[in-house]
């Protein structure tokens, strides 16, 4: 039985049908991507658990996972933030394939910053794989290897995703209602 529809959703945008389906297609294309290689997963917190852990499961070449977790303070709502490490990494990528798995890449500041970060760290390679991408909103570039939705204009929560911190445990991606976000 899956949970009743909280009052702050306006639509479903992926059902967790399509969205598991999807995910499997991903680790099958990141599967045969490093076939031959062990892969580390680096999960950016908290957002990207629910997909992280989908994902992993579905991944058919040994698979290390390690999180780390960024404050992201903005100054002026529209302008870029300042992003920073909350929480680092507890082993390091050295010599590793590494993948960073976010929840959604918007205008690309959090990544671009961490993509730099450890790429001072020599890992062997560096990519990312997001669950969705607006690329309506990119500021800067980055370079987004697998991705399992690109989505339009509107705020999402659900499968990791929150609004203040709540709607994270939703096994779908909803669109909430216009007046509970967006800046
Ligand atoms: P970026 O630095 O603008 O790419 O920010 C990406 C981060 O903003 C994501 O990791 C999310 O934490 C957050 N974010 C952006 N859009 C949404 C959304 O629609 N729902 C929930 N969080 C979002
Ligand atoms: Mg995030």
């Amino acid at each position: 039985m899956s949970k009743a529809q909280p009052p702050g959703i306006d639509r479903i945008l992926f059902t967790q049908e399509q969205i598991e389906a999807r995910i499997k297609e991903v680790a099958a294309e990141i599967s045969e991507r490093y076939r031959g290689r062990s892969l580390k997963l680096i999960g950016v917190l908290k957002g990207s658990v629910f997909f992280l852990c989908a994902l992993a499961r579905h991944i058919e070449i040994p698979v290390k996972i390690d999180f780390l977790a960024i404050s992201n303070f903005a100054p002026h709502k529209a302008g870029p933030g300042i992003v920073r490490i909350a929480k680092d990494l507890d082993e390091p990528i050295e010599g590793e394939d590494v993948l960073v798995v976010e929840d959604i890449v918007d205008t690309g500041f959090t990544l671009r910053y961490l993509l730099q970060t450890l790429a001072g760290r020599g890992p062997n390679s560096l990519g990312i794989c997001t669950l969705l991408d607006r690329t309506s909103r990119r500021i800067v570039q980055v370079p987004v290897e697998f991705r399992c939705f690109e989505i339009g204009d509107h705020f999402v929560v659900g499968c990791g995703l929150d609004y203040k911190q709540l709607y994270r445990n939703l096994e779908y991606l909803a669109v909430l209602k216009p007046d509970q976000s967006m800046s």
